[in-house]
């Protein structure tokens, strides 16, 4: 076994990556700074464990950091709009290779409107990738709440299988307000997939703070002296303070977790040494969690101020020098970079970039021409072949295609329509829609650099 070049060698933490032998493509203690997709697309395939992730839940609002707090600045925006934040290519994509998601996403836009439906859309390209990182006994525990739950939870059945469900996790807690026109609202839901039938599982002793007991019959309950009770087997609701603002692991960073509650996730669904990945890592609650139970670990965030909050978060809870240079720490310790990891399997990826087709009504009065439909895509696209990515000064050398072929019901509507170069043109022939043909280039190398 090599150690990786940052394992670390102090307190307990001494984790060494065989990078040939595990799959990996980055190191143990990874933050990457910016969009996860564009870090996921670049993880090799089946290389991670298990993945607990808290996104944004479409709350309709921004989240703002305490001023003067060790997160200060940090903020996120969780507004949703289908013309700012979905791409053509991610629709494409989904619509050509996933068309169940396709329709689940739809059907949850005319429910609840355009924001759940481009929120949905920006999930799901995401959580496809997160599949394909995933080992094949690995898991995923999702964080939402009542906000976009039950949507998420139709979209992670079209992603990872029904069949893969595990569990409804509800995440009980007494923060927050009450209502007068409602009951408060409490919990929040996280669920549970695995990949496939067999995967890491190790049922849990949990301790329960409640200050008057229930009557659980199903399991053992001891009282210790603090009052807590550990109950042996473990329920689908999960009693877990959440964090006050005077206790010390409080970052006041917008939306942080406690501690314990990623560490029951991590310890149910993996083992020491195992590989841990949170893509909406925020100040790195997974994290922290996965480096005090000796796993590996690898975070993203968009939020550049990320780095800072892990490394002091890491060193407060004493688990990483305390007596380092904090440059010493980045390069010895923990790995922080912006550039993605270059993938060192196949290269297979689930959502491939497509820069396609605009999906326009068609207009009313005569059918559009040939000519009409090629100066469209000329103008929405550039000069360039959709299938390469190839620029050509003279766009003759662009051909009039179908999408989806005429035998396979394509329309011959300009939403249908592409420009391709000829090689791409042939090659694409009736076996492949532009993302099939985007994904074959790319295989084959084809693919303008
Ligand atoms: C709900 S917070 C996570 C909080 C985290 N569980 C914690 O305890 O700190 C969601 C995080 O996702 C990040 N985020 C949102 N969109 C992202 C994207 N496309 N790529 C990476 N991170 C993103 C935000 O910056 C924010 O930190």
């Amino acid at each position: 076994m090599t150690k990786s070049p940052n394992s670390g060698s102090i307190n307990n933490v001494k984790h060494a990556v065989d990078h040939s032998a595990s799959g990996l493509n980055w190191r143990n203690r990874t933050l990457f700074h910016g969009d996860n997709l564009k870090f996921l697309r670049a993880m090799n395939s089946e290389s991670v464990d298990l993945i607990a992730t808290d996104p944004p839940f479409n709350k309709g609002r921004d989240f703002h950091a305490t001023p003067g707090s060790l997160a200060s600045g940090a903020k996120f925006q969780d507004r949703w709009s289908w013309e700012k934040d979905v791409h053509e290519e991610w629709v494409d994509q989904i619509t050509d290779d996933h068309p169940r998601l396709m329709y689940v996403i739809e059907a949850s836009r005319r429910v609840y409107g355009d924001d759940m439906g481009a929120f949905l859309c920006f999930m799901s390209v995401r959580l496809l990738e997160m599949r394909r990182v995933l080992k094949p006994t690995g898991s995923i525990y999702l964080h939402c709440d009542h906000t976009a739950s039950h949507y998420l939870k139709t979209i992670m059945d079209a992603v990872f299988g029904q069949k893969n469900f595990r569990n409804e996790v509800l995440w009980l807690y007494k923060t927050g307000g009450t209502s007068k026109r409602w009951f408060a609202r409490k919990h929040d839901t996280i669920l549970f997939y695995s990949k496939g039938s067999e995967y890491t599982f190790n049922p849990q002793k949990e301790k329960s703070y409640l200050s008057h007991k229930y009557g659980f019959s199903n399991v053992d309950i001891f009282e210790d002296e603090k009052g807590a009770y550990t109950l042996t087997g473990m329920r689908d609701y999960w009693d877990i303070p959440a964090l006050r603002g005077n206790q010390p692991e409080a970052v006041s960073y917008p939306t942080q977790k406690p501690i314990p509650l990623y560490e029951r996730m991590i310890k149910a669904s993996s083992n020491e040494g195992d590989i841990v990945c949170d893509p909406f890592a925020g100040c790195a609650t997974t994290l922290i969690a996965a480096e005090k139970l000796k796993r590996q670990w690898v975070g993203i965030d968009i939020w550049e101020n990320a780095k800072d909050i892990v490394l002091d978060r890491l060193v407060q809870e004493k688990l990483i020098g305390t007596g380092m240079d904090r440059t010493d720490l980045f390069d010895e310790e923990v790995y922080f970079t912006a550039n993605p990891p270059v993938r060192t399997d196949d290269g297979d990826r689930v959502a491939p970039f497509l820069r396609v087709k605009e999906r326009v009504k068609e207009p009313d009065g005569p059918k559009w021409t040939r000519a009409k439909m090629y100066e469209y895509l000329l103008d929405q696209h550039g000069s360039k072949c959709q299938g390469c990515d190839r620029t050509f000064d003279d766009p003759r050398y662009l051909e009039l295609d179908h999408n989806t072929p005429r035998s396979d019901g394509g329309l011959n509507h300009v939403s249908n329509r592409i420009l391709l170069c000829g090689p791409c043109n042939r090659l694409k022939s009736n076996q492949f829609t532009l993302s099939g043909l985007r994904r074959r280039n790319g295989k084959l190398g084809y693919m303008a650099r």
